[in-house]
């Protein structure tokens, strides 16, 4: 679809819907009248296909308990094996209301408190939450960060793993914030270290389908002709793919018959691992006709991208526009033009923003903003003029 066309379509004002972004700013902020490029959510509509599907439930009325039918496998499977060469099979696939809390039940089924669960930051700040409030200790590795660039640094990671006795590693892949879609010789390099010390992986692939240019998202359970597959958990969903992220609904791949046994057992303990109904049948039109729409919304995101970067690096000599191979949610570093005291300062009361904070993520990351480009280009042009006319 032709963009303008698909931005008359899909783009929607989504303030007075109870929607975290907007009508949370000022529970968040402290300010209404700020423009939102927070929360990792899109302001377009979802696909037709999404839409259709929800509408033919709604009008049959019922909500009871439901059962997964076998075509939701069939569906999905053939979108992991059309896209990443990598089908699944049934008996590999179990669900949960979302990937946080998918993590959550894999620290609780394969750790216990007290044990060190590590993470690579900066990265998406419920990885650290959801260690620390589990009461497991929390192994924090940088990336290694060079001119907008972020890279594993192995050493360290080995170095942590054995320091540490890391039991689980907390792999965000592509990776938010970074904006990095590991190559598979960095996934064969980390893993190869994870494999050495016994460490079991779970690979958060929630933004697997938002990869851009010549990229390649490879699964980790994929990685080197599935070499390491017995020691990954893979968590994913529709969710940022189709923007769906309150239909909570998401996968758990366990591809390890013993991981699997391990898993379930720990699952009979949990009450609620059915699927909530609309989540499935959403993902499942996505999944089968919901392609073109996000070929569609990507070309938009990287356009706003590609707009940012050329505008504000041009403007605010020294800023740097970070790698965006993956996510729609790249870091900005600012301490070239701002001190890093005081970019909150600068963002939200000067430039009247509400954006993510570098120091949210990863303790060296003052200084840095995420700024989430899945929304309207107008924003993305109202946002950098105005950090180019305050700074
Ligand atoms: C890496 C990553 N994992 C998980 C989530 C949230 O997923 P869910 O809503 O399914 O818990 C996000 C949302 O931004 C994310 O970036």
């Amino acid at each position: 679809m032709e963009r303008q066309e698909f931005l008359d379509n899909y783009l929607t004002d989504r303030r007075g819907t109870d929607c975290s972004k907007w009508d949370g700013l000022k529970a968040k902020f402290g300010e209404k009248d700020l423009l939102a490029m927070w929360v990792a959510d899109m302001e377009f509509k979802t696909c037709d296909a999404i839409t259709t599907a929800l509408e033919k439930r709604v009008r049959h009325g019922v909500f009871g308990y439901s059962i997964v039918p076998d075509r939701y496998y069939e569906v999905y499977s053939r979108w992991m094996e059309r896209r990443y060469g990598f089908p699944v099979k049934k008996e590999w696939v179990r669900f949960s209301t979302g990937c946080v809390t998918g993590i959550s039940w894999m620290i609780h089924a394969f750790t216990n408190p007290g044990d060190a669960c590590m993470i690579l930051t900066p990265v998406y700040y419920p990885f650290h939450n959801v260690v620390t409030n589990n009461n497991r200790i929390l192994v924090k590795v940088d990336l290694k960060y060079h001119n907008g660039y972020f890279t594993m640094d192995y050493d360290a990671v080995e170095k942590a793993v054995r320091e540490n006795q890391v039991k689980m590693f907390l792999m965000c892949s592509p990776h938010n914030p970074a904006g990095r879609v590991w190559t598979e010789e960095e996934l064969d390099q980390v893993l190869a270290i994870c494999r050495r010390h016994h460490v079991l992986v779970v690979s958060d692939e929630i933004h697997q389908d938002i990869v851009f240019k010549g990229k390649r998202f490879i699964p980790a359970a994929a990685v080197a002709g599935r070499k390491y597959r017995d020691m990954v958990v893979t968590l994913n969903s529709a969710s940022k793919t189709f923007n769906l992220a309150t239909l909570i609904h998401s996968h758990i791949i366990i591809t390890d018959e013993k991981l699997m046994e391990a898993y379930d057992k720990f699952a009979s303990g949990l009450n609620r691992t059915e699927v909530s109904i609309m989540g499935m049948e959403a993902a499942m039109a996505g999944y089968e006709k919901g392609e073109e729409w996000l070929g569609s919304v990507l070309n938009v995101i990287y356009d706003n991208y590609c707009y940012l970067k050329g505008t504000l690096e041009r403007g605010l000599p020294g800023v740097q526009v970070c790698c965006m191979e993956g996510t729609y949610l790249p870091m900005i570093d600012l301490r070239a033009c701002v001190e890093p005291d005081k970019v909150q300062e600068f963002v939200q009361k000067r430039c009247r923003l509400a954006v993510d904070y570098g120091e949210w993520f990863g303790d060296g990351y003052k200084g840095f903003i995420r700024m989430n480009l899945a929304t309207d280009p107008a924003y993305v042009r109202q946002a950098a003029e105005r950090m180019i006319s305050q700074a």
